[in-house]
């Protein structure tokens, strides 16, 4: 298959390529080459590779940066994913979106399935939210998948960081490191996302997925697994959530249950701890 891959030197994007490399045409693009918030651009450059896949990684995603710039993560989120939508349509190729957990305000405290109501609590997730409803409606042949808590080799670049990143500094500048026990998720390497995308688009099963690595944990948990593995010395303690104040809200549980992969036979994800472990041991 012919795919192009928006956001190419991401942190999924880049694994995107890297992973579907031998097996098929890949079409790698930065922001240098497409600018997703532009029909002209989107319409341009598509027409040109005409792909039978259009895997889309690009996203606003910086919390604070999208609580002060509510526009342009609508821009980006939504009229990105619009433009993807339509364009994909026109030139007759697969869409494949990702969107987040947050779209969850995670009162449930249990797995969400993706039948379940959404209610995003900040603007980063209300304008995923937006770009999903987009692209449901104005693209059948589409694969939108929420994922959560990514890591990868490549840092996210909307972040500067990833989580593995962050606890790496935190440990050599802290006396102690605190991280909250009281926000729940699941931590996903893009590793285990580019391989379970790789099989859902040989099918055409459009439609909506979770796609995350398999269990649960808090964030100080995820923490401890990194700590114990990189055999950082620094204490590294839980605290809730209180002692980090935020304007910005969060769902304080944000776990997806892989229903409809499941569903399909087609969940291949690994249990989040093995996924981490196994890729602290090759790339750190
Ligand atoms: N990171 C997470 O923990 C997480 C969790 C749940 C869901 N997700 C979703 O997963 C996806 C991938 O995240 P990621 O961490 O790989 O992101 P990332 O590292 O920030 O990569 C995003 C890429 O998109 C490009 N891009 C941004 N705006 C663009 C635009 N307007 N037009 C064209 N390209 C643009 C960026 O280029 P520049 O940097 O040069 O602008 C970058 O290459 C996103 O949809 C995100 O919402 C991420």
């Amino acid at each position: 298959m012919k795919i192009a891959v928006i956001g190419a030197n991401g942190q999924l994007g880049s694994e995107l390529c890297e992973q579907y490399d031998e097996k098929h045409q890949i079409v790698g693009l930065t922001h240098a080459d497409i600018e997703i918030t532009n029909i002209n651009s989107v319409k341009k450059v598509l027409n040109e590779i005409n792909p039978d896949v259009v895997i889309n990684t690009a996203a606003y995603h910086n919390l604070p940066d999208c609580e002060k710039n509510p526009d342009i993560s609508f821009q980006v989120n939504a009229i990105g994913a619009l433009n993807l939508a339509k364009t994909a349509t026109e030139i007759g190729s697969v869409l494949v979106q990702y969107s987040t957990d947050y779209v969850f305000d995670g009162e449930k405290k249990e797995p969400y399935l993706e039948k379940d109501k959404t209610n995003p609590l900040n603007i980063y997730a209300m304008t995923k939210l937006n770009g999903e409803i987009l692209i449901k409606n104005y693209c059948t042949r589409s694969f939108v998948i929420r994922t959560s808590g990514l890591y990868g080799k490549t840092i996210c670049r909307a972040k500067g960081n990833n989580f593995i990143t962050t606890m790496q500094k935190a440990a050599k500048i802290k006396d102690v490191v605190k991280v909250v026990n009281d926000e729940i998720l699941t931590p996903t390497s893009v590793f285990e996302i580019a391989k379970n995308t790789g099989q859902l688009i040989e099918t055409e099963g459009f439609g909506l997925y979770h796609m995350t690595c398999e269990g649960h944990c808090s964030w100080f948990e995820f923490a401890g697994v990194i700590f114990k593995e990189l055999r950082l010395k620094t204490p590294l303690i839980s605290c809730t959530s209180d002692e980090f104040p935020s304007e910005i809200k969060r769902p304080s549980y944000s776990v997806l249950e892989n229903h409809k992969l499941k569903s399909v036979n087609l969940n291949h994800m690994t249990h989040w701890k093995d996924a981490l472990i196994k890729y602290l041991r090759i790339n750190t």
